[in-house]
C-alpha cells in the first residue's frame, strides 16, 4: 500500500479511469493479494460472493493472447460471445453515450472516422490488454443471474479503486467475452463457468495520449429522481 496518505474514497473515484496504455513494469503479486483480500469486503446479496477470478501474467497471459489472436484471425467466424455485450437495438440515451465514448477515444488518438483500419487496429489493442503485464479474468458460475452479476460489478469496482489507491491502473474489458470459449479453454476453466470481463492491470503509461482524456458522465437530473424531499 502507498507510503503517502491513502486517497479518500471520493479521491479514488475521481482518479480512476480506464487506462489503455501500460508500462511493462511488473506488478508485485503480494500487492495484488492485499487488494483482493480487501475487495472480499464487497457486499453481495445473501453474501453469495459469486465472483471468481483467474489472474495471469507471463507465459500464462501470453497463452491467452495467442489463443484469442488465432480466433481473431478467423474474422467473424471466430466470434464465440458469452453474452450480448449491449442490448440488441440499443436506444437513447444509451446509444449516444456508447457512440460518444468511442468517438472521444478515437479523437484523442487522432484516428478519423474514415480510417477504418486505424480504428480496427486500436480495437485489437484490447486483445493485448493494452500492454498490461497482468490480466484478471472475472467469471462466475453459469447458474448465477442478474443480481449476482451486479455483485460481480461491485467486486470489480472495489478492486479498481484499491488498485488506484496502490498507484496501479486498470481497464475493464468485456471484449474478452467475444471469445469466451477460447479464453475459458486457455485458462482451464470448466464449462459451468461464464466469463464476464477481463481487467487489464498494471502501471499507467502517463505519457500516452490515450490516457489523457476523461469520459464525461450524465448529469444527476438524468439519473436521480428525488421524491419527498
Ligand atoms: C464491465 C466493463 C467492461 C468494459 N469493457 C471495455 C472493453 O472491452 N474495452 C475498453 O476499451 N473499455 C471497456 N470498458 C471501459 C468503458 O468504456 C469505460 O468504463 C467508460 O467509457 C467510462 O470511462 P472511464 O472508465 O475511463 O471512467 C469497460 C467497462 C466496464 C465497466
Amino acid at each position: 500500500m502507498p507510503a503517502t496518505d491513502p486517497l479518500s474514497v471520493t479521491e479514488a473515484l475521481h482518479a480512476r479511469r480506464s487506462v489503455r496504455a501500460f508500462t511493462d513494469t511488473p506488478v508485485d503479486p503480494a500487492l495484488l493479494s492485499d487488494i483482493f483480500a480487501a475487495a472480499q469486503r464487497a457486499p453481495s446479496g445473501g453474501n453469495l460472493q459469486p465472483w471468481q477470478a483467474t489472474v495471469v501474467t507471463g507465459d500464462r497471459w501470453a497463452a491467452v493472447k495467442d489463443a484469442v489472436g488465432a480466433r481473431i484471425a478467423m474474422g467473424r467466424d471466430g466470434y464465440e460471445p458469452e453474452y450480448d455485450i449491449y442490448p440488441k437495438g440499443l436506444t437513447e440515451p444509451w446509444e449516444a453515450r456508447r457512440f460518444g465514448v468511442g468517438e472521444a477515444l478515437y479523437g484523442a488518438l487522432g484516428i478519423p472516422r474514415d480510417d477504418k483500419a486505424g480504428r480496427i487496429a486500436q480495437f485489437v489493442e484490447n486483445y493485448r490488454g493494452f500492454g498490461a503485464p497482468v490480466m484478471l479474468f472475472l467469471h462466475c458460475s453459469r447458474i448465477m443471474g442478474p443480481p449476482q452479476w451486479s455483485d460481480m460489478g461491485m467486486w470489480l469496482q472495489s478492486v479498481m479503486l484499491l488498485l488506484v489507491e496502490a498507484g496501479l491502473a486498470s481497464c475493464p474489458q468485456e471484449c474478452w467475452a467475444m471469445y469466451g470459449k477460447t479464453v475459458r479453454a486457455a485458462l482451464g476453466l470448466e464449462e459451468g463457468q461464464i466469463l464476464f470481463t477481463g481487467l487489464a492491470i498494471g502501471y499507467a503509461d502517463k505519457d500516452a495520449a490515450v490516457n489523457r482524456w476523461q469520459v464525461p458522465r450524465a448529469g444527476l437530473e438524468e439519473v436521480i429522481d428525488w421524491q419527498g424531499f
